[in-house]
């Protein structure tokens, strides 16, 4: 690493904030310099650095691997120990960040202030330091997360879990079988509600002990600039998508009105939820059949060329594998073959949700996926493998570095690769023959597939943490959880649920990134930025037709820029970052209308004389 000049200013804007929250609240363990005593030193601030990133170093290790050991097997004893390791690592990172917030108003150079700003923000739910309130949050936390993964529902005398839940969704097109899916899934969440609403306490709690507002602020303090001006930037990227999202809703209205009639999808109307073909209306992708051009050529069908070559879980991972390693990154090591999970096990709870892990901060990476052999899973597997590929590449980083640029660029890494998922790829795989690959006239249809799954995505990424920003500062009250879940996904969606909803009903927990507490931001982020990373690596290989049509399998000069972001992991502003890859600073939904413009118009045209909107 090379040396950096002495910043100019006086302190980060976090530390500007964390001082005028501190002054206001005076926090004992988040005071500056206690009085009589020498303000700190940037020599001693680097010696915290260090001694906190080690000490988090081989905390990370036991937090993963307890957690690994519950999520893989769910039984009384993985919850115990998940407890116990979940509200020490707590309480160990909030002395650290606490620790930290000595040093907000000291001058510093670059590197150590970035490692103390990181430090202030390293844990997602902070608590407070009184005794017992890391425990019971680590209770809350595990219980909701048990409640969510072990959830079955009652459909059709069987005992069904999420998985296939969701695969069902995709397919069935009765709308009685889809509320009573959708109904009774959301069903789960309901005794969630009273542990969500303690949790909230208590986190906020911890939070303002830290000098944050409350945690919504914190988590929006993650962007290398204020937090009311990373809302700011959310709502122009959002500005920019909009119109295209209300050009699609129209157009999939009144394709579902021609399939399901006036009563259940009237044309004035939000969308019933239950009917976009997944269980949190978020990925219209399996919508495809009742929704493409009419007169539109038929396109391949994904799922179908899956199957049909015999693929499993291990071939669908090895085939995403090989797009990395074309990209002359290395091979996973042995390791991940030999300890990650592909498949449900059948003997066992687990968490089913996909996730990629780096248990040592090293060499033992791995995925835990319940994988299904379609198109969706398909590209969640390239989606992981980013991550692993992320954590792989900026493993020389200090702990602290080793994290993506923001978590939108850990999010975005897998997707940008599934982007180039195309057609010419799948005949290099041989999953598609050659002369089975759409003309130019099927453009439409395989932009439409590409926008049932990145643009309708958008407004419900934006609901889900624009809800929990309001629940963390307090314009939603428990009362109002489920109102104001549904007020939002209205206004940013164009959706409604398929039912009255009971009184008691807890209807965010049913989303697994609500119950498990996963910020969600980082997903809307990703799907700007991913088009961003794909239109700057296809104009690096020279690519010269439609955008979509473009993929840069096996070409290396890419890899070998892509790696230069991926090595970076946090160690600088995300700009820099974005900049290395992109050649540019900012994130901007203008790749992504341009990916989209041929689709754009065709949707308007379609649209013409309807009324849109709800
Ligand atoms: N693909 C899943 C989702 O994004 C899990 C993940 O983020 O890795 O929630
Ligand atoms: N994987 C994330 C989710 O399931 C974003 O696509 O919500
Ligand atoms: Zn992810």
């Amino acid at each position: 690493m090379t040396s950096k000049p002495l910043l100019k200013a006086a302190a980060s804007w976090l530390a500007i904030i964390a001082f005028t929250a501190a002054c206001a609240t005076t926090p004992a363990e988040n005071a500056a310099a206690p009085t009589g005593e020498a303000a700190p030193t940037a020599a001693q601030a680097q010696t915290y650095a260090d001694a906190a990133n080690n000490e988090l170093a081989e905390l990370s290790e036991l937090e993963n691997r307890t957690a690994w050991s519950y999520e893989t097997n769910i039984n009384h004893d993985t919850e115990w120990l998940l407890q116990r390791v979940g509200a020490q690592a707590t309480q160990a990172r909030v002395r650290l960040a606490s620790g930290a917030g000595r040093f907000a108003n000291v001058e510093l150079p670059p590197d150590t202030r970035r490692k103390i700003d990181l430090l202030r923000l390293a844990l997602v739910l902070p608590a407070p330091q009184r005794e017992g309130a890391a425990d019971e949050l680590a209770q809350i936390t595990t219980r909701l997360s048990s409640m969510y993964s072990t959830g079955r529902i009652d459909y059709r005398g069987a005992q069904v879990s999420l998985d296939d839940l969701e695969t069902w969704m995709g397919s069935e097109r009765d709308p009685a079988r889809l509320e009573e899916m959708w109904t009774k899934w959301h069903a789960v969440a309901t005794p969630m509600a009273g542990d969500y609403a303690r949790l909230v306490e208590i986190a906020n709690e911890g939070a303002r002990d830290l000098g944050f507002a409350n945690v919504g602020q914190m988590w929006l303090s993650n962007y290398d600039m204020p937090a009311a001006e990373m809302e700011t930037e959310v709502q122009r990227l959002w500005g920019q998508m909009q119109p295209f999202y209300e050009q699609l809703h129209c157009y999939v209205r009144g394709r579902l009105n021609q399939r399901y009639g006036d009563a259940i999808v009237p044309l004035d109307q939000p969308i019933r939820a239950d009917l976009l073909g997944n269980m949190w209306a978020q990925d219209w992708q399996t919508l495809m059949p009742l929704v493409r051009p009419p007169g539109g050529r038929a396109t391949y069908d994904t799922t179908q060329l899956l199957v049909r070559a015999g693929y499993d879980a291990r071939r669908m991972t090895e085939t995403a594998e090989r797009f990395y390693t074309s990209l002359g990154l290395p091979e996973l090591p042995d390791t991940f073959w030999e300890r990650s999970v592909l498949t449900r096990p059948r003997d066992r709870e687990v968490v089913c949700h996909a996730s990629a892990w780096d248990l040592d901060n090293q060499e033992d990476i791995r995925v835990k996926q319940c994988i299904q052999i379609n198109a969706e899973h398909f590209q969640t597997i390239h989606h992981e493998l980013g991550h692993n590929y992320y954590q792989r590449a900026y493993r020389a980083q200090p702990y602290l570095y080793q994290n993506g640029a923001h978590d939108g660029f850990h999010e975005a890494i897998g997707d940008f690769i599934a982007l180039n998922i195309t057609p010419d790829y799948l005949t290099q795989i041989n999953l598609l023959r050659r002369n089975q690959i759409p003309p130019a006239s099927a453009d439409v249809s395989l932009l439409m597939e590409r926008a049932l799954e990145k643009i309708s995505f958008l407004p419900f990424a934006l609901s889900v943490d624009q809800w929990r920003w309001q629940v963390f500062d307090g314009r939603t009250t428990p009362a109002e959880y489920n109102a104001d879940w549904w007020a939002l996904r209205l206004r940013n969606q164009g959706i409604a649920p398929p039912n009255a909803r009971p009184a008691d009903a807890f209807d965010p927990g049913a989303k697994y990134h609500i119950a498990n507490n996963v910020p969600y931001l980082r997903y809307f982020l990703s799907f700007v930025l991913q088009f961003q990373f794909y239109e700057a690596a296809c104009q690096q290989a020279g690519w010269q037709g439609p955008l979509h049509r473009c993929t840069v399998y096996g070409n290396r000069e890419v890899g070998e820029r892509f790696n230069r972001m991926l090595e970076m992991g946090a160690s600088h502003p995300w700009p820099d970052a974005l900049e290395a890859f992109t050649g540019t600073r900012r994130m901007d939904g203008g790749a992504m209308v341009r990916y989209f413009t041929p689709l754009m118009s065709y949707l308007q045209a379609q649209n013409a004389g309807k009324t849109c909107g709800w």
